[in-house]
């Protein structure tokens, strides 16, 4: 069964916490929170103290996605109470190993995400490890950009390579993601769907959480 974690990125900054209720009543499972930092991708976004802003606020566990150098600085600004996974890049971390035990030893699921071009094998010796593998269909930055269809087959050998090898980490999707891929992306072994503006782009925000998680049940 397939979850849903619509990214802030494309929702009203001015009214960050009605549109995080808004998403609660639809039924996500996760806020997923893009945190840029300039440097790793060309925009920023937000930060810990904004993070921290909404503990509380909401029943939705948070899923950091850190498109930021050097993560292992910034991690700890983001191990809230609330913060169910922390992702970092594969090309931001020169010790990715060690970056993993980092969030580990904070109590936090650790996920590693992986840019468009980025192989599924520069994960192999660190899969036994992860909570999450997050596959990125667009090249990461922006919201509203068209899914990149290779993808697609990076799913499908992930989710092979989990099967032969007996692990459990999760597969997330992050980019591109609609109501017209949303069922196929979950076939291929996608587990939690990350969607911006097809969820804050819709006029009735519950209604479009209801849409996707009808598709990815
Ligand atoms: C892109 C971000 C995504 C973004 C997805 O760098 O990591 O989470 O919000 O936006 P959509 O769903 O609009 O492609
Ligand atoms: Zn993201």
């Amino acid at each position: 069964m397939g979850q849903l974690a619509p990214s802030i990125l494309s929702a009203d900054f001015s009214k960050l916490g009605q549109h995080i209720s808004l998403i609660e009543q639809g039924g996500a499972d996760y806020v997923h929170m893009d945190i840029m930092d300039g440097t790793f991708v060309p925009n920023i976004t937000f930060g810990g103290p904004v993070v921290k802003s909404m503990v509380g606020k909401t029943a939705v566990p948070f899923d950091i996605h850190l498109m930021v150098v050097r993560p292992e600085l910034r991690i700890p600004d983001f191990a809230t109470p609330q913060t169910a996974y922390i992702t970092v890049h594969q090309e931001a971390c020169t010790h990715l190993h060690r970056v993993i035990q980092q969030i580990k030893g904070l109590g936090i699921k650790a996920g590693v995400a992986l840019n468009p071009a980025t192989p599924e094998t520069t994960l192999d010796y660190v899969l036994e490890d992860l909570d999450l593998v997050l596959v990125m269909s667009v090249n990461p930055g922006f919201g509203g950009q068209k899914f990149i269809p290779s993808a697609m087959d990076k799913i499908r050998r992930l989710d092979k390579i989990r099967k032969e090898r007996g692990l459990s980490f999760k597969i997330e999707l992050d980019g591109g993601a609609n109501l017209q891929n949303a069922a196929e992306l979950t076939a291929a072994g996608v587990d939690i769907l990350v969607a911006g503006s097809a969820v804050f782009g819709a006029e009735d925000i519950p209604q479009r959480v209801r849409d996707f998680k009808a598709l990815i049940k």
